[in-house]
């Protein structure tokens, strides 16, 4: 299954907005690529915006739209979803509709992909919201009912997430706690849920199918780049890593990896448990939902980790958000998704009118997709704007061998201690901290 577009209204904070998205096969022609040629990454998604714009309500539209009718009796609770407003124009119901396409995976007898258009919405009901799923009688989903079968595989990964301790799981009480399928997006919706622990599963399939724990080996390998080697042996209970230094359990990886790892390890789970007999792991398809993709991770390994996840599982669609510019510029401008405010305060979704692959950093951050004036310091900023002005009618020469400083890095400590520096700079660099 892929998500062609999801139709939100009054849901959180977002009033009406439909998001279209890209998919592994899908023509992206209609989504502003360039005609007839294939983007970089066909099955890249990323969602912008600054913060309470929207992104993460979209992530968990998705996975109710496409879930509602299990989700409500899974043990999921929902809780302010549906819009409030002033309280003469409160909303009594939230809708979602999904467009998704659906593949022999998910049960099709007839033809390779299908469309289907589905509807869920939330209603207020007293002081409860109540979620009413889609007609599902018909027989395409019926694998929806099935722990076991590959159909519909939807994994989504929240802002909070974090790994369960290998010594604390229980895996009878986490399967008797949550549905399967809701287990694989909880983490979107609460944020104590934690995700399953490597040791949890991967060590049993050592032997029960060799072939498969050798290809999530090699993914969490590829996946986790070179630094930080898998070994797939175990430590007292614990898998071993193999870092620059040492060899060390998984317990003692810093922060960064431990996340990282952590919920690629759980997405790996549920690749590899809803991936038929006799398919490889990497042509799965399904969609993977993740909220800040940078969380923790340093900028050298920003500008690889969308690539790689999406060259590691080619046939899943992937739907990111995030705050960094670096991830940004490795996606062209098809794979993204900007939500703006308009003037009445409601989020607008737009794709960036310019090319944004192969723009640096600082390029990015001052484009229309992040609209920063100026990535200085602002009171930097405000004292060279000031000088500026100043070598328009003071001391030319003086001010724009500061400026050419400045442009080195230079320009704080210059102000502020500069015997050079002539007077007025420094009385500007005064007033302006
Ligand atoms: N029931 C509701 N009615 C109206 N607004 C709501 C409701 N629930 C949440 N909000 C608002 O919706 C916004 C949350 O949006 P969301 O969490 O999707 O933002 P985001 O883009 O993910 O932001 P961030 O980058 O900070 O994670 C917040 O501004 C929040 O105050
Ligand atoms: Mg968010």
């Amino acid at each position: 299954m892929y998500i062609r577009s999801l139709k939100v209204r009054d849901l959180r904070a977002v009033a009406t907005a439909r998001l279209d998205l890209l998919h592994p096969g899908r023509d992206d022609g209609k989504l502003g690529g360039a005609a007839g040629s294939k983007p970089r990454l066909d099955n890249v998604n990323l969602i912008l915006g600054e913060n309470g714009a929207g992104k993460s309500t979209l992530l968990d539209g998705i996975a109710l739209g496409v879930l509602s009718p299990i989700i409500a009796q899974a043990g999921f609770r929902p809780h302010y979803l549906i819009r409030r407003g002033p309280a003469e124009k409160r909303a009594d119901r939230s809708t979602l509709g999904i467009d998704m396409v659906v593949h022999r995976q998910d049960g099709l007898k007839k033809g390779n992909a299908a469309r289907r258009r589905v509807e869920t919405s939330v209603e207020r009901r007293g002081d409860f919201e109540r979620i009413v799923g889609y007609d599902d009688s018909h027989p395409i989903w019926e694998g929806m009912f099935s722990e076991e079968s590959p159909a519909f595989l939807i994994v989504g990964y929240g802002a909070t997430r974090r790994v369960e301790s290998s010594a604390t799981v229980d895996t009878a009480a986490r399967s008797k706690a949550r549905q399967l399928r809701y287990e694989r997006v909880a983490s979107l919706f609460e944020d104590q849920f934690t995700l399953r622990p490597l040791t949890s599963w991967l060590p049993e399939w050592s032997s029960r199918n060799p072939g498969r724990h050798k290809q999530v080996v090699n993914l969490i390998n590829r996946l986790s780049g070179e630094d930080v080697r898998f070994t797939g042996a175990l430590e007292r209970g614990e898998y071993v890593f193999r870092t620059k230094r040492a060899n060390v359990p998984f317990s003692a990886l810093s922060d960064g990896y431990k996340a990282f790892i952590g919920w690629v390890g759980d997405l790996l789970y549920h690749v590899c448990m809803g991936c038929p007999k006799g398919m490889k792991l990497v042509d799965n398809k399904g969609v993977v939902l993740v909220d800040e993709i940078d969380l923790h991770i340093h900028p050298k390994w920003q500008r690889t980790i969308i690539p790689t996840l999406a060259r590691a599982l080619p046939k899943m669609q992937f739907v990111f958000t995030s705050h960094s510019p670096l991830v940004v510029g490795t996606l062209e401008r098809v794979n993204i998704v900007h939500i703006e405010t308009n003037r009445l305060g409601r989020p607008v979704l737009r794709r960036p009118e310019e090319e944004i692959y192969g723009l640096s950093a600082d390029q990015i951050l001052r484009s229309e997709i992040f609209g920063l004036e100026s990535t200085r310091d602002p009171s930097f900023k405000a004292h060279l704007d000031a000088l500026s002005g100043e070598a328009a009618t003071g001391d030319r020469e003086a001010a724009m061998t500061f400026m050419r400083q400045v442009a080195q890095g230079k320009g704080a400590a210059l102000a502020e201690e500069s015997p050079e520096a002539p007077e007025w700079v420094k009385r500007l660099a005064a007033r302006s901290t």
